[in-house]
């Protein structure tokens, strides 16, 4: 808990220091940009000193000392220049260190959202897009954008109808940037929508590898894919397009514009208004001014990529910054109260499970059957906080689930999906979930509860073994024991098993039923979901989710054998009205609990 609280004070103090600090910088590369422009000038005084002072003097020393002077001052030009692209390249590398793990905490919340992995992992990408951006010659021109009316000044003070002509160019040049900014900016945000769908389906081809083998349909998912990437192609070609297209425009309109203004100096040099050292200094001005306009037009489509990406990294990380941690509560030990939960999924909104109550003290175990589709995974992700729920409340020692802080709360609960899916590290991390100072004793002893600490000293490399991306190496009955192994670490007070024996063997059912009573002997809280009654062996209370409501809850005896059961000892509440007379058909048991029935109070039981 302290580590979160430290963390949430470390993201206010990383946030405020980012903030600061660019604000800083911004200020300096304005100001060292406008450095670099006035020594920029440097080229046409050098002309107009020529021809003005060594020309008309005949002096070699002045042309000498005229020259090393210009020297001179071109050597700090580049070394100003050398100095903006470092500072540019280390921002670009900064926002990277500041910003990618943020970005990554994010990315890695989304898909419980509804997002596909695609869009998930494009938010780390967007930290990528705004360094690469950084570091590219985009901004150097964006700031020296600024400073082009110096140059118009210069020229103008050089004759009024130089300036007028080059303040003209400036303006075409102008308009054809705000063009560009205007077509590219509709497309953009379609091209990225598409550069999604299309990575959305690499992905998912990727990882449906063995199926698409198998029945030999990999040739549809290629079509599949090429009809996305031909669709993100069109959109990227038109967005190209408009750039190139105008980046070529405005750069053929520059080399007229020079040509222009040279012929127009020539010919007020002509008829005696502007000397011949005026010519190339003007030439020379014009142009530096049309550069930073011509470059933004050639950077621009970088630029709006930058730019989406930037608002989307803040928008997320100023969403980040306004969680506030929880304060440190002691870690749970008595009870589990839902109390009239309604859960809804959290992409579609559609409401999959509503008024759940029900209460677990210490030391019991509880059953939760019914049919495929009823809402017993769903219940069971609203109890690890993985959802959040709509209305009631999730209590743990009776303060609600989001008042813990998340690393403090995972440590409190075991939970084992229903599809288990390892990390791509050893075993051992797998087990201990990647925590470094994890105790070797520890991670046995959770391995040994999932009767798969044999299995493991087997392998070659033991608890050192890799397992490959989503535990590939492994059998499915092997990747469920370590899910089960993964669950049990660090003697969670509630353990969630989602289906836990889908694939094991007699052995490892066994192993789980010792597991479930040594948790209940330690003062541990169980909840299983299971099809097949052999996981039910070691619990005491079952519950029945069909339909999205829990339509029994009792002992086992009470639901599952309700004609066996003793009459039921108070206190006694009706449970849910909605009731179905058949038993979930993988556990061939009637469930027996008639609509208004009678079973014995909620937390009841032990
Ligand atoms: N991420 C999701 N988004 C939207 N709907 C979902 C999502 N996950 C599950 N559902 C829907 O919620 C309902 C309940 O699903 P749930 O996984 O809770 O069933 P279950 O009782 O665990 O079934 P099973 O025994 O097959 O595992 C289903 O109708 C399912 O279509
Ligand atoms: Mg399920």
């Amino acid at each position: 808990m302290r580590a979160k609280d430290a963390k949430t004070r470390g993201r206010h103090a990383q946030k405020a220091q980012l903030v600061r600090g660019m604000r800083g910088l911004t200020v300096f590369l304005f100001l060292i940009s406008g450095l670099i422009n006035v020594l920029a000038l440097t080229g046409s005084f050098y002309m107009l000193q020529i021809y003005d002072r060594a020309l008309a003097s005949g002096s070699i020393p002045t042309l000498a000392a005229i020259s090393v002077l210009a020297i001179g001052l071109y050597f700090f030009q580049g070394m100003f220049d050398i100095i903006r692209s470092q500072v540019l390249v280390r921002i670009g590398a900064r926002v990277d260190r500041q910003l990618a793990p943020l970005a990554h905490e994010v990315a890695i919340d989304m898909p419980r959202f509804g997002y596909s992995t695609a869009e998930a992992l494009e938010r780390g990408r967007d930290v990528d897009t705004v360094r690469g951006f950084l570091g590219s010659q985009g901004p150097a021109a964006m700031f020296d954008l600024p400073w082009v009316p110096l140059f118009l000044v210069f020229v103008y003070l050089l004759h009024p109808a130089l300036g007028a002509l080059t303040i003209a160019g400036a303006f075409v040049l102008t308009c054809i940037a705000i063009t560009t900014e205007m077509m590219t900016r509709a497309h953009a945000s379609a091209a990225h929508q598409a550069t999604i769908q299309r990575n959305a389906i690499a992905d998912s081809n990727t990882r449906n590898s063995e199926i698409l083998k198998a029945m030999g349909f990999a040739g549809a998912a290629v079509k599949r894919f090429h009809r996305a990437n031909d669709e993100h192609l069109t959109l990227q070609t038109r967005t190209s397009d408009i750039s190139g297209t105008f980046g070529a425009v405005s750069r053929v309109l520059r080399m007229m514009l020079q040509s222009a203004v040279l012929g127009l100096a020539a010919y007020l040099t002509i008829i005696g208004e502007l000397s011949a050292g005026a010519i190339i200094a003007a030439s020379i001005a014009s142009a530096r001014a049309m550069a930073p306009i011509d470059a933004a037009i050639a950077n621009w489509k970088q630029f709006v990529a930058a730019r989406m990406s930037w608002g989307r990294v803040r928008e997320t990380v100023s969403k980040l910054m306004a969680l506030e941690a929880p304060m440190a509560l002691p870690a749970p030990k008595q009870s589990l109260k839902v109390e009239g939960i309604t859960v809804a999924s959290p992409g579609a909104g559609r409401v999959l499970l509503s008024d759940v109550s029900f209460q677990l003290q210490a030391g019991q175990a509880l059953g939760i059957v019914g049919p495929s589709g009823g809402g017993k995974s769903t219940l069971a992700r609203a109890l690890t906080g993985i959802w959040p729920v709509l209305r009631g409340s999730v209590r743990l020692d009776d303060a609600e689930l989001q008042q813990y802080a998340d690393a403090a709360l995972g440590k409190s609960i075991g939970y084992m999906p229903q599809d288990v899916s390892l990390l791509d590290a050893t075993i051992a991390e797998n087990i201990a979930r990647l925590d470094d100072t994890a105790r070797p004793e520890d991670i046995v002893a959770a391995a040994t509860d999932a009767a798969v600490h044999e299995m493991i000293v087997r392998m070659p490399d033991g608890y050192h073994a890799a397992i490959g991306p989503q535990g590939v190496s492994l059998s499915g009955g092997e990747r469920q024991r370590i899910g089960l192994a993964r669950a049990l670490y660090g003697k969670p007070f509630v353990v969630v098993l989602d289906e836990p024996n889908s694939n094991l063997d007699a052995e490892g059912e066994g192993a789980l039923t010792a597991a479930i009573q040594s948790v209940k002997k330690r003062g541990g809280i169980v909840i299983v979901i299971a099809h097949r009654p052999s996981a039910l062996a070691a619990v005491d209370l079952v519950a029945v989710v069909q339909n999205g409501r829990m339509t029994a809850f009792g002992t086992k005896e009470e639901v599952l054998n309700p004609k066996a059961a003793k009459p039921v000892t108070p206190p006694v509440v009706p449970v849910a009205p909605v009731v179905s007379k058949t038993a979930p058909a993988d556990l061939g048991v009637p469930v027996g609990v008639k609509a208004g029935a009678k079973v014995r109070a909620v937390g009841a039981g032990k």
